[in-house]
């Protein structure tokens, strides 16, 4: 059984643990359904204050939901639409303090009010899909939630290598 440990200390700290539970959580497996859906659930479960958490993954043409926790959300986001398309499309993270400030912005769930957006791209420069967090307070996600996030979405991206 996997038994996360409470995240302890600054945040930069508690990104530390949760990058190293997540490595050990995706450590020997290279199915992109299981560790998408392990991470989203261990993600969801050890951050405070979110509501979404989870995986678009790029079909060839559009984005298509993959496993993630959470209410229900909206199946095809084409790349010019919403936060989730940005990110697909320019390769940047969209980090988005208010999101009804955002053009365009796709409400999946009514309760969210900010949205960090990390793009996934493989090592041969492929576009994966995109790593979706979702809160509920607006201003939820700062430069260092950012880091600590980009740095999950590289461990879910070595681990499909
Ligand atoms: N809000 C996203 C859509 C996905 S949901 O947040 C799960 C967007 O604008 O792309």
């Amino acid at each position: 059984m996997f038994a996360p440990q409470r995240l302890q200390g600054d945040k930069t700290s508690q990104y530390d643990q949760l990058n190293a539970q997540a490595q050990a959580l995706l450590a020997g497996e290279r199915d992109r359904i299981a560790n998408a859906a392990n991470l989203s659930s261990l993600v969801y479960h050890g951050l405070p204050d979110l509501n979404w958490v989870g995986f678009y993954f790029f079909d060839g043409t559009e984005l298509v939901v993959g496993p993630f926790q959470g209410q229900p959300a909206c199946v095809r986001i084409p790349l010019d639409r919403g936060v989730c398309g940005a990110a697909a499309r320019t390769r940047a993270t969209q980090r988005v303090e208010d999101v009804n400030a955002f053009p365009g912005h796709i409400a999946c769930d009514a309760a969210s009010r900010s949205e960090l957006v990390v793009p996934l791209v493989d090592a041969s420069g492929s576009l994966v899909g995109v790593f979706d967090l979702d809160s509920p307070l607006p201003g939820r996600f700062d430069e260092s939630d950012q880091a600590g996030l980009e740095r999950i979405a590289a461990t879910f991206l070595e681990s499909l290598e």
